[in-house]
């Protein structure tokens, strides 16, 4: 079986995103042979990155839940909603308290906006932040669109659906081959 987690990159109330995460998570979870778990970064809010000395018992325990669910996880799913041109930089900040995690992790990269471009900027961030981390970029990647259209029966929410479908199932098999290479 291998597990994939999904990680909420928005802290908004109202955010929209969410709504993309929940679906990826659900295509996964009906695929045979894979589970999906959500890490909702919104329930952890960790302070602006410092070398350590001066954190809280909770920052500290908090940054060990993240570690722990990035460890055991088989393949990463990043959702970052696109703020002034960029990844969310709470999503950022929080990607920062860890580096060995990611090495050899097969990421999958998803970057979500309102309007028509899916948060091509964004996209641009994650790819570039995968890539120096060391981690395998999955080679598809979904740019989700009008994402307050998910679930509606809108030519975007089409778009949506099919591309997430592709995206999941490509991040399965691509995790798979990663796994099964024990790198
Ligand atoms: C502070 C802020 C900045 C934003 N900047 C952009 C942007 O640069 N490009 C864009 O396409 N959408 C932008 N948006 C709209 C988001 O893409 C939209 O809110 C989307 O639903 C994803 O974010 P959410 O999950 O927080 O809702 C911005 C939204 C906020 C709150």
């Amino acid at each position: 079986m291998i597990h994939i987690l999904v990680v909420s990159g928005s802290n908004r109330n109202g955010r929209q995103s969410i709504k993309a995460v929940d679906q990826i998570a659900e295509i996964i979870n009906a695929q045979d042979g894979a589970r999906a778990e959500i890490l909702d970064l919104a329930n952890f809010r960790l302070p602006p990155f410092d070398d350590g000395d001066q954190r809280s018992e909770e920052v500290k325990a908090d940054i060990e839940i993240i570690r722990n669910q990035f460890q055991k996880c088989d393949g990463l799913v990043i959702v970052s909603p696109e703020y002034n041109g960029g990844m969310a930089g709470s999503l950022k900040n929080t990607l920062d308290y860890f580096r060995p995690e990611y090495s050899w992790k097969p990421f999958g990269a998803v970057s979500v906006s309102s309007g028509t471009l899916g948060g091509q900027n964004a996209m641009h961030q994650l790819v570039q932040f995968a890539s120096y981390v060391n981690a395998c970029l999955m080679p598809n990647r979904l740019l989700v669109s009008k994402v307050n259209e998910i679930g509606l029966q809108t030519e975007f929410a089409e778009v949506f659906d099919k591309n997430a479908q592709k995206f999941c199932t490509d991040m399965i098999r691509f995790t798979k081959a990663i796994v099964a290479a024990k790198v």
